[in-house]
Parts: structure tokens; sequence; C-alpha cells
């Protein structure tokens, strides 16, 4: 078992630029190899796993019933019943319920046993709040379009981080798409890159697949471009070296 399971947040400076979807590739890829895998969201009013995982009203207990102690955290810990190895813990109900960083410490230290990788879907934007959580964890994806707004946003984020002095942080560059490609965006990914001034760890095309299975709560189709990216990222979160490829 692993005593000290990798604890992955998720984050970004815009809202909307995928977080989300992102935990979900990410949470089926990790678990389809051979990783036992938990996300838990701590994005709360935009409380959104259960329909990704097609849960939509199968959720017994939610992180709203353990923070008011009326259950303990596994209580709350569903299985994914499409994908062996994946669990999930939804936000609370009540939008306005708030969680502590140590609050997430906690309920961590008390799952690590169970799981290889616990991932932290978190709320977009540049809040106190949002870091003190974001910090607890030992990498941070920083989640970025090519759009320059959230390219600013993005290098917002990270700037904070480094004041705050983690340097734990990867940057994935999400919906790509072909037109980005064919207009010169390749060559401006080194922009993307060079502007938020983090290590990239994936880039994940604009892909219509994507937003379906997450909209029908459905595992990605075998042939979805964004899989074959989720699937490199999470071999490259697992120490292999997967070499970028743009198409
Ligand atoms: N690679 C992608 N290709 C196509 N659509 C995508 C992709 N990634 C995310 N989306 C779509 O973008 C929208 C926002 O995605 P998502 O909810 O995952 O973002 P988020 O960052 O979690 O948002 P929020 O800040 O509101 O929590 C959704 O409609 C989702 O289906
Ligand atoms: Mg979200």
């Amino acid at each position: 078992m692993a005593k000290n399971p990798k604890l992955i947040a998720i984050t970004s400076g815009k809202g909307g630029t995928g977080k989300s979807s992102i935990c979900y590739g990410i949470g089926y890829t990790l678990a389809k190899q051979g990783n036992r895998t938990l996300i838990i969201e701590l994005d709360f009013g935009l409380r959104c796993l259960d329909i990704m995982f097609g849960m939509s009203g199968k959720v017994q207990y939610d992180l709203g019933d353990v923070l008011s102690g009326k259950k303990k955290i596994l209580d709350a810990v569903c299985v994914v019943p499409t994908a062996s190895n994946l669990n999930i813990v939804c936000a609370p109900r009540d939008a306005f319920m708030k969680v502590t960083a140590e609050q997430v410490v906690e309920i961590c230290r008390s799952v690590r046993q169970y799981f290889d990788y616990i991932i932290i879907d978190t709320g977009a934007g540049i809040s106190s709040h949002v870091f003190d959580i974001v910090e607890q964890a030992n990498l941070i994806l920083v989640v970025t379009t090519p759009d320059p707004i959230c390219i600013r946003d993005a290098t917002m984020m990270s700037d904070e981080f480094y004041k705050r002095g983690n340097k734990r942080q990867r940057l994935i560059v999400n919906k790509l798409s072909k037109n980005d490609i064919k207009t010169g965006m390749i060559t401006n990914l080194d922009e993307i890159i060079d502007t938020v001034g983090i290590q990239l760890l994936g880039v994940i095309p604009e892909d219509f697949a994507l937003k379906e299975a997450t909209g029908k709560g459905t595992p990605l189709s075998p042939t979805s471009p964004s899989l074959a990216a989720f699937d490199a990222i999470s071999k490259r979160l697992t120490g292999e070296t997967i070499p970028l490829s743009i198409k």
C-alpha cells in the first residue's frame, strides 16, 4: 500500500480552462494504468464530477457530510463504476460551505493508505483560500488555454506560487485547436511556456469527444485525441519519459 500518495492539485487563474475535465481525463488514465486514484472535488458551488462520471443522483455522501462531521471520509468515497481503481469524493451540495487547508490535509492523511494518487479539483481564481489548499499538494498543475487572458491569469497564479516558495508546478495547455496550430500557435506554445514560466507537462487538444463524454458521463472514446494526451500526461506523472507530440 502506498503510504505517501502523490497529491496533485489542478488549478487555473481563469475559470473554464478545463480543470474538472482534466481531473476526469487524468483520473481515468492514471487508474487505467493501474494506479489507485482518488479525485476530490474542492470546487464548491460548481459541483460536476458526479455528472462527468455518470453518477448523478447516485452519490450518497459527499464532502459536505464529512465537513459537517456526519460521515467519515471513506463514507464519501464513491467508486466510479466505469473504471476500476478510480474513486471520487464530490463537493458539498451546499455551495457556501467552507473548507480549510488543515481539513484538506487531514482528509488526505486519513485516506492516503488506500491510494497512489489523490487529485484535487480546485476552483479558479486568485484567492488566498485556493492558494492555501493548493499549496498542500506535492505537485501543482496550472491549466491554461492558448487564450491570452488565460495565459495572463495563469502567469499571475504561477508567480504567486513562486513568491510563496512553491516550485513544484507544471503547466498544462488545454483546448489547443487545429486553427491555433495552422495559424502558428505551435511557435506560440513556446511563448506560452516562457510567459507562464513553468515547465510544460502536456498539451490537450480541443476535442469534442471530451465535452461529449463529460456531459454524458461516459468514458472517453479510445480513439479520441484528448485520451492520447491524458494517457501521455499520466505516464509522465508516473515517471515515464513520453515525448510531446502535437499533431
Ligand atoms: N480539451 C477540451 N476540448 C473541448 N472542450 C473542452 C476541453 N476541455 C474542457 N472543455 C470544455 O470546456 C468547458 C469548461 O471545462 P471545465 O468545466 O472542465 O473547466 P473548469 O476549469 O473546471 O471550469 P470552472 O472554472 O468553472 O470549474 C466545458 O464545457 C468542457 O466540456
Ligand atoms: Mg471545474
